[in-house]
């Protein structure tokens, strides 16, 4: 089965956990657009729910489809969130940010009730750290916040190349106006270690570890569907 076909499995079976009136975090990427795609023939077809996106991009493809859009600002607390994922490791431990989404996602998921995140098999790890870690920095003082996440990670014996993240030859500049750091530091044992020391960093402002997040996981594979509960 094609990549392509997965990711509309997932969403596919992601769309049954949407009830009618539910207060909905709508995430980012290529199977969140999936997602997208399939709630919008449901939303032509009568069924209300109040989306939140997660980001410009998820915004733009809603209002073309129709899908009718709140703000996390009128709508503060939300029934689910429903968003792809870079790697899911252990415990559904999550890498995001691939699409560069990190921040809005990580803030949606948090005011949601729960979280689903939907993926094809090949997002599976044994331990999170293969996907390059996105790291959201402050404009403002770049190097020094290169230079304290590199000896942060150290201190845990990570290490690896920080990339700036670029596009069309420019740093890539997220919906909130920050730069993108993508940390190549391998397999992370103690996920929950880095991110406190990453949050402990001035200069971060958010990472693409997402802990304890994730409620469900629900992964297309070739043999169909499966899913995974967090404990
Ligand atoms: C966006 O910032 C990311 O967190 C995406 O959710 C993640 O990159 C998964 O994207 P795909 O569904 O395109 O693989």
């Amino acid at each position: 089965m094609d990549p392509k076909a997965l990711k509309i499995e997932s969403a596919r079976a992601a769309l049954a956990h949407v009830r009618d009136g539910m207060r909905l975090g709508i995430g980012t990427g290529s199977t969140a657009s999936e997602f997208v795609r399939l709630l919008a023939e449901k939303v032509a077809a009568g069924m209300k729910i109040i989306g939140v996106p997660t980001s410009e991009r998820t915004a733009a493809l809603c209002a073309e489809l129709g899908v009718g859009l709140s703000t996390l600002d009128e709508t503060p607390e939300l029934d689910l969130t429903i968003d792809g994922a870079d790697e899911i490791g252990p415990e559904l431990s999550l890498i995001k940010g691939g699409g560069g989404a990190l921040l809005r996602e990580k803030i949606v998921a948090a005011a949601s009730a729960r979280m689903i995140v939907i993926a094809d098999d090949s997002k599976l790890v044994p331990a999170l750290g293969r996907f390059p870690l996105p790291i959201e920095v402050n404009r403002f003082g770049l190097k020094a916040t290169e230079l304290a996440i590199v000896r942060a990670a150290g201190e845990l014996g990570l290490s690896g190349p920080l990339t700036l993240r670029v596009t069309n030859g420019q740093p890539f500049v997220t919906d909130g106006g920050h730069l993108i750091l993508d940390a190549s530091f391998g397999r992370i044992p103690d996920t929950r270690a880095l991110s406190n020391a990453l949050h402990a960093i001035p200069g971060v402002v958010e990472h693409g570890l997402f802990l304890g997040l994730a409620k469900l996981a629900i992964i297309a594979g070739a043999d169909g569907i499966r899913t995974v509960q967090a404990n």
